[in-house]
């Protein structure tokens, strides 16, 4: 089983990421290839990031930021519940991220943004840059949902046939990634143990 994280990126009252969320964790618990955590940001509930030293030492001073860094150790795979606000992606999110390092690196991840006329595509750009500065593998699968808000009903998201199939191809990606990418991992550190010695 690959374990996958689904991230739920707005933190808003009434927002729409949180059934986005659920039907994204629906379908990759329904899968049977994904062992599914469900990480709500505004659950989670992070202060703005408040470590003193980089991430990039794995040095940590808050729990908080320790019990983070071993959820996000322990996954193989993550999928990003991706709004956009401004042109640009949810701060939450991007809190979240830059909170730890070495756990993301040279791990899968794959979008599924949504806003009004841009799908949150522009979003999903500006946080490329992010992903590839944390080592993180962006998958070429996504889901892009335009005009959301005409797709969620009484705080269920109902998809449309072609969001329902980017997502299978989405998932697809990740499982093969997933296994992929931590087979290198596992390679790089023996490497990187061996050069110490
Ligand atoms: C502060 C703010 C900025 C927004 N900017 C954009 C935008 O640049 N492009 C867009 O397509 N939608 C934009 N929207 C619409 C959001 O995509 C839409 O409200 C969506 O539901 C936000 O996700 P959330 O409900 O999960 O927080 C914006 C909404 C907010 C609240």
């Amino acid at each position: 089983m690959v374990k996958v994280m689904v991230v739920v990126g707005s933190v808003r009252p009434v927002r729409i990421g949180l059934p986005i969320g659920e039907w994204v964790r629906d379908a990759a618990l329904a899968d049977g290839r994904f062992e599914v955590d469900f990480c709500d940001l505004k659950e989670l509930d992070l202060p703005f990031m408040d470590e003193p030293k980089h991430p990039r030492l794995h040095e940590y001073s808050q729990p908080h930021t320790l019990a983070w860094s071993e959820r996000v150790a322990s996954t193989d795979a993550f999928i990003f519940i991706s709004p956009e606000y401004n042109y640009g992606y949810s701060p939450a999110l991007k809190n979240a991220i830059d909170h730890l390092f070495v756990e993301w690196n040279r791990k899968p991840v794959a979008f599924v943004s949504y806003g009004g006329a841009s799908s949150g595509s522009r979003g999903v750009a500006a946080l490329r840059p992010v992903m590839a500065a944390t080592g993180m593998v962006a998958a070429m699968a996504g889901v892009e949902i335009t005009f959301v808000r005409q797709h969620v009903h009484e705080g269920v998201f109902t998809p449309a046939d072609a969001h329902t199939t980017a997502l299978t191809t989405v998932l697809d990606e990740l499982a093969l990634l997933g296994p992929t990418l931590g087979e290198l991992r596992q390679t790089l550190t023996a490497g990187q143990a061996a050069a110490a010695r």
